[in-house]
């Protein structure tokens, strides 16, 4: 099983366009793998610490999508670009994570209503790996000229990246099945106590 967050916190998002192409998608290169979405527009995750007790075991919302992210062998993260940032409901997820992606594959997919999309890419990859141990792949993806509750421009925008996206998910196949191992050989070892949040 692999996870696709849909990153925008509003209803009715160019994210959850894109998001529907990238399951379509992924059902006809890799038909087997089952994609469970965790959609950051419905979840209504609370902000870390923001209710009495803080922390992940706080709040009830946060429960089906640990289980999700655990189950998975892959991400796939669709993250629209809002003010030059990703939404603040993405970097909220990765507050509440544990170990739930650790040494597992990420796709960062990007969404843009103009011309940009680069800006959460390069955030992603400086500032949430750290304590999550998220393994991004080298290949990512930006949609651009996608608009929210326009599927006809939105799919001339996925028209132009079609091949992107197929490769990027044939890529994420091949390190979810190689990284495997990995977490096999780590569950072995352990993380040093001294590097428990990541180094
Ligand atoms: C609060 C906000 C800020 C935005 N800032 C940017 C931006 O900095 N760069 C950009 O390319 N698009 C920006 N957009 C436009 C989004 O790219 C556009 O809404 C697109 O549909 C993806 O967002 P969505 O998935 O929430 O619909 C912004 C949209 C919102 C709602």
């Amino acid at each position: 099983m692999w996870a696709l967050m849909i990153g925008s916190q509003r209803a009715g998002s160019a994210s959850s366009l894109v998001a529907q192409q990238l399951t379509r998608r992924l059902q006809t290169i890799a038909p087997a793998v089952r994609v469970d979405a965790i959609d950051l527009a419905a979840a209504r995750l609370p902000f870390w610490g923001e209710s009495s007790e803080e922390g992940a075991g706080s709040s009830p919302a946060w429960a089906p999508i640990s289980r999700t992210l655990a189950a998975a062998e892959a991400l796939v993260a669709v993250v629209p670009e809002w003010h030059g940032m990703v939404p603040a409901a993405v970097k909220n997820l990765f507050l509440y994570l544990s170990d739930e992606l650790a040494h597992k594959p990420g796709l960062i997919v990007a969404v843009s209503a103009t011309h940009g999309g680069a800006y959460p890419v390069a955030e992603l990859r400086l500032s949430s790996y750290k304590n999550s141990r998220i393994c991004w792949i080298p290949e990512h993806v930006i949609v651009r000229g996608c608009k929210a509750g326009d599927i006809a421009t939105t799919q001339r925008a996925l028209a132009e990246v079609d091949e992107r996206i197929d490769h990027a998910l044939r890529l994420l196949g091949l390190y979810a099945h190689a990284l495997r191992g990995v977490r096999q050989g780590v569950i072995g070892a352990g993380h040093p106590r001294s590097v428990a949040f990541g180094m």
